[in-house]
């Protein structure tokens, strides 16, 4: 099999592509990626010189391009896309240009070439805040992030191709995913990363917000189930069931680092910040019999070995450009 893995130098591209490369001895694939800053050939470097493994540097939104990386192969996955919702508030632009015009460039790219099918992972931000229950795959889209909304929009255009011309398109949406080489910006990496080097750690509004969290792992088998046997034309929830509110959170990592309460800085909210996520994941359990194996528990401490191990591939990136951008955000 040969698939395309766009924006595979990001955090849970490059873990699929290392998980497909480990998993399957005569895949061949192709890592398509703009090398935005959340881009990171590093952490490539397990298979940078395998012969089944070729990188190509480029943009989802430039036809061109994208048709010359496409031609010949059975599948795309795509996980390009801008995904940092704090960023998206402070400028949506580069949102919009990727996660709508890239997956459209995409569609028509797979529609041109009749590729075997495309993936495209997304998330259940797209849902909105779910005050209870959870949302399963007919839940009604009501984003509320420049993000979500531009997730919404790429999504939206994939039924709208499958509808319209028989594109052979699977949505996924994902919950939080964490775990090994996650850009330190989000919750989990930038906290346990802020805690080894001795620093407070900024949490928003009350911390009472929900979320379900599943480990990079996990999400790469669910991925793999679908790239094999999901249905054409079919959305797919991935969720772990694990949910736990951000100060939960805070209080777990605080436990391995033997640190209190003392290191919570208590933060301005994040604008529009949604509630609470909660998928319901009965489907891909049923119909694909996928089911997560990590625990959050089991997870979280694999994860917090992982960033107090890799210290310089961390420490680059808050540096420099991540430092500005994120002084802007708390003012510090
Ligand atoms: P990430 O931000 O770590 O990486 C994104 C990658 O896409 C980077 O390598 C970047 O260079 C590349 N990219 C960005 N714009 C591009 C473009 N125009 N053309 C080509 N490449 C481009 O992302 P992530 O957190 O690994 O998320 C991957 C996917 O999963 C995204 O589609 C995201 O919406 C979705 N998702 C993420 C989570 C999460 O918790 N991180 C949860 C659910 C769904
Ligand atoms: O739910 C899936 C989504 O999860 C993905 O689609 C997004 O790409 C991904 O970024 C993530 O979005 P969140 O907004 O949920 O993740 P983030 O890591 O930014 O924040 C998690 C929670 O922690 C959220 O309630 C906000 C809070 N938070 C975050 C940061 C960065 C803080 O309290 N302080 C922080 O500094």
């Amino acid at each position: 099999m040969r698939l395309l893995i766009t924006g595979g130098a990001g955090f849970m591209g490059s873990n699929f592509i290392r998980y497909l490369i480990r998993t399957y001895p005569t895949y061949e694939i192709i890592n398509f990626d703009k090398l935005t800053y959340a881009g990171n050939l590093e952490n490539l470097k397990e298979v940078e010189n395998n012969p089944r493994y070729q990188f190509v540097r480029g943009d989802i939104s430039d036809a061109d391009a994208v048709s010359v990386a496409i031609r010949g192969v059975d599948a795309v996955v795509n996980f390009a896309a801008e995904t940092h919702v704090d960023r998206s508030i402070m400028d949506p632009t580069a949102f919009i240009r990727t996660d709508i015009f890239g997956t459209y460039t995409l569609l028509e790219a797979v529609k041109k070439y009749g590729v075997g099918r495309m993936i495209q992972i997304s998330t259940d931000e797209v849902y909105g805040s779910v005050a209870e229950g959870e949302a399963d795959e007919s839940h009604p889209f009501e984003p509320n992030s420049p993000y979500s909304a531009s997730k919404a929009g790429g999504d939206h255009l994939c039924r709208a191709y499958v509808k319209t011309y028989g594109t052979p398109v699977i949505v996924t949406h994902g919950c939080n995913f964490y775990g090994p080489n996650q850009y330190p910006e989000k919750f989990i990496p930038l906290f346990v990363t802020n805690l080894i080097e001795g620093k407070k750690v900024p949490l928003y509004g009350d911390g009472r917000n929900i979320r379900e969290w599943i480990y990079t792992e996990d999400h790469c088998r669910a991925v793999d189930r679908i790239v094999h046997d999901g249905k054409l034309g079919e959305v797919y929830n991935i969720g772990s069931g694990e949910r736990y509110t951000n100060i939960e959170v805070v209080e777990m990592i605080l436990q391995e680092f033997g640190g209190g309460d003392e290191m919570i800085e208590y933060v301005q909210d994040r604008p529009g910040h949604d509630r609470r996520y909660a998928l319901d994941s009965s489907k891909i359990r049923r119909e694909l019999g996928w089911n997560p194996e990590v625990s959050f528990r089991d997870g979280l401490t694999k994860t917090i070995a992982w960033y107090k191990e890799n210290q310089v591939w961390w420490k680059k990136l808050k540096s420099g450009e991540y430092l500005e951008y994120y002084m802007k955000l708390y003012g510090g």
